[in-house]
């Protein structure tokens, strides 16, 4: 397979400036979020522009080709981790509710992960609470473990800067390396743990564009994401295409940032995602995750686009469709949908912020 270079000079050049400081350490954290053995951290979900869809080595979670997503506002994970006295016992809590087993078990292999990576070991206490405008369907695994593996290090108050943590979030969860950042990320496919990493892009860009995320009723997924990308992988006979087609995406989206460019972003981020999708269909066997709201959400994108107002239309793994507009033209677009798909619970986010310490008054 063909590899990109992991260092273009644009990217190395901003990542290096704010990259090369500490993540978490006991001289840089704000006094309130530092205590031993304590830290709590907050990460905002990112939405893929161009996708992440099949890995190279399941265990790393090193995926075939890069990808650029958009962290947002009103979409975050905060966690506090709790060094435990030995003899404790690990636990897990989401949204002040105790959990066993399942997601429970994720987050404890993960932390057992991260601990060996450290030469750390010893029982730990996790407690997150996601925040999510509307219901569950929307909660992101990517700032469930970019906030998890924040905390993590700040709890041990590890010296790592913010590629490493990217590195680190990465295991949990392939999105998650690119919730370290704000505003718009890369991640760097790589060939190995220590080359694939997400690098900010523009952490505070200066371009209009909202994303109004139209909850269509999901239901269950016919297939969870992991379990979908091997099988596309593994079967798909056009799946090599796929790889070829967004590495080229990925530098078109780059330039497309640089240049400030709302259409060109948004045209090419709804290409990349029905290239993703229909990569699905051909998988053996063949799967979907349209539902009949998802493709009447498409038709009302198509419509609006044909009375000249102008959005674009992204969707990952589930039946959601998230549209990306312009301020002035967002209420427009949420009051189609209310008149069009009255069922459908509507949000709207801005770009969102890098990976942090604090948060979680609440926990
Ligand atoms: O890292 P995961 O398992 O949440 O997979 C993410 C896959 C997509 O959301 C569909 C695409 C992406 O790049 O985020």
């Amino acid at each position: 397979m063909q590899q990109t270079q992991p260092w273009p000079d644009q990217a190395l050049a901003s990542a290096r400036t704010v990259d090369e400081r500490p993540a978490a350490s006991r001289h840089d954290n704000p006094a309130q979020y530092w205590q031993e053995g304590v830290c709590t951290a907050t990460a905002h979900a990112n939405i893929a522009l161009v996708k992440y869809w099949g890995k190279k080595d399941a265990a790393l979670r090193l995926p075939t080709a890069d990808s650029v997503s958009m962290t947002v506002d009103g979409l975050y994970t905060t966690t506090r981790v709790r060094i435990l006295p030995r003899g404790g016992e690990f636990s897990f809590s989401l949204d002040g509710m105790e959990i066993k087993g399942g997601a429970a078990d994720r987050v404890h292999r993960y932390v057992d992960r991260l601990q060996r990576r450290f030469g750390l070991s010893g029982p730990v206490a996790v407690e997150s609470a996601n925040h999510v405008p509307t219901s569950a369907g929307l909660a992101s695994s990517s700032s469930a473990f970019a906030a998890l593996a924040l905390a993590f290090a700040g709890a041990y108050n590890l010296d790592v800067d913010r590629r490493e943590l990217s590195r680190m979030a990465r295991l949990g969860s392939g999105s998650a390396c690119r919730s370290v950042f704000g505003g718009f990320a890369r991640w760097f496919a790589g060939h190995d743990d220590s080359s694939s990493y997400a690098v900010p892009i523009d952490e505070h860009p200066d371009i209009d564009l909202r994303l109004v995320v139209v909850e269509v009723n999901t239901g269950p997924k016919p297939i969870g994401s992991t379990e979908a990308m091997e099988r596309v992988v593994r079967t798909s006979p056009y799946y090599g295409r796929w790889v070829e087609q967004t590495m080229r995406d990925n530098e078109e989206m780059l330039s497309a940032i640089a240049d400030a460019d709302f259409s060109h972003i948004g045209r090419l981020a709804q290409q990349n995602a029905l290239d993703m999708h229909a990569l699905n269909l051909t998988a053996r066997p063949g799967f979907t995750y349209f539902q009949a709201g998802t493709l009447k959400a498409m038709r009302i994108v198509r419509d609006l686009n044909a009375e000249g107002v102008e959005c674009y239309f992204t969707i990952d793994a589930g039946a959601n469709v998230k549209i990306l507009t312009r301020t002035a033209t967002t209420q427009l677009v949420r009051a189609r949908f209310a008149q069009e798909m009255p069922q459908a619970t509507v949000a709207t986010f801005g770009f969102g912020p890098a990976a942090h310490l604090g948060g979680g008054e609440e926990l």
